[in-house]
């Protein structure tokens, strides 16, 4: 039985490809470049922090790999020009299959467990209107410790007292999807790209684009010997799928 439903942030309810739109306005001809190797790095760096235990919020790391991105990149700017990208974090866009899937589950507790800041997504699931729909929005921030350690997930069962066999964890981030198997969470995979897309994007033409090289390192199932318990290709597959764990 599922009594609860609970979601990654970045990349599986919010589109973070949506910050390319505000990247290539500050540096047209770059957005897609700058968009790639700043989640690269912001993902790297919640990694090396945890293992360094040296936390910093998903606040201060999405600020320092913005620098860095800018940096290698050898990208003037001026502060407004900076905390014009930043806001885009604040304001991503919702998957449009989002809204509905999480209004068609309303009887079990809907939640969200983020590497954000409590901070940063507070505002997002504020300005997106998920605040609606959530019963409780979970920043790893109490633990001072990043998805995929085991302490992060041990916080849903923490803030929303249910337990791991009756939790499904969706994410479309393979790492956050073994990590949550390997904590003993049922998972859901939300592939929202298929290999076969990449394969042609890179044969199809003489330069692989950063969009192309993002998605062939991060949105494949990693190879750590743990699979998903299900595959999703849109999350209003969802409410079947709870419905039919029932029995
Ligand atoms: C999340 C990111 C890191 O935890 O995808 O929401």
């Amino acid at each position: 039985m599922i009594k609860a439903v609970v979601f990654d942030a970045y990349g599986t309810l919010y589109d973070i490809q949506s910050v390319a739109a505000v990247t290539e306005e500050a540096f047209p001809g770059y957005g897609d470049i700058i968009t790639q190797i700043w989640r690269i790095k912001q993902l790297e760096y919640t990694w090396l922090r945890s293992l360094m235990m040296r936390y910093e919020d998903f606040s201060t790391i999405t600020r320092d790999s913005l620098t860095y991105t800018l940096r290698v990149l050898g990208l003037e700017h001026d502060s407004g020009v900076f905390e014009r990208i930043m806001d885009k974090y604040l304001h991503l866009e919702l998957y449009q299959d989002a809204m509905s899937a999480l209004g068609a589950m309303r009887n079990r507790k809907l939640a969200i467990l983020s590497n954000g800041s409590s901070a940063m997504l507070d505002a997002l699931v504020r300005n997106s209107g998920l605040n609606r729909v959530l019963d409780a929005t979970i920043s790893v921030d109490t633990r001072k410790m990043f998805k995929p350690a085991p302490d992060a997930y041990s916080l849903i069962e923490a803030v929303i007292g249910v337990a791991p066999a009756e939790v499904l964890f969706i994410s479309s981030n393979p790492w956050d999807v073994c990590g949550a198997k390997a904590f003993g969470l049922n998972v859901a995979w939300i592939e929202r790209v298929m290999p076969e897309a990449i394969a042609l994007a890179c044969v199809n033409s003489e330069l692989v684009s950063p969009l192309t090289m993002f998605k062939a390192i991060r949105t494949q199932m990693d190879e750590l010997g743990l699979e998903p318990d299900y595959r999703i290709h849109a999350l209003t597959e969802l409410p079947a799928l709870v419905a039919a764990h029932e029995s």
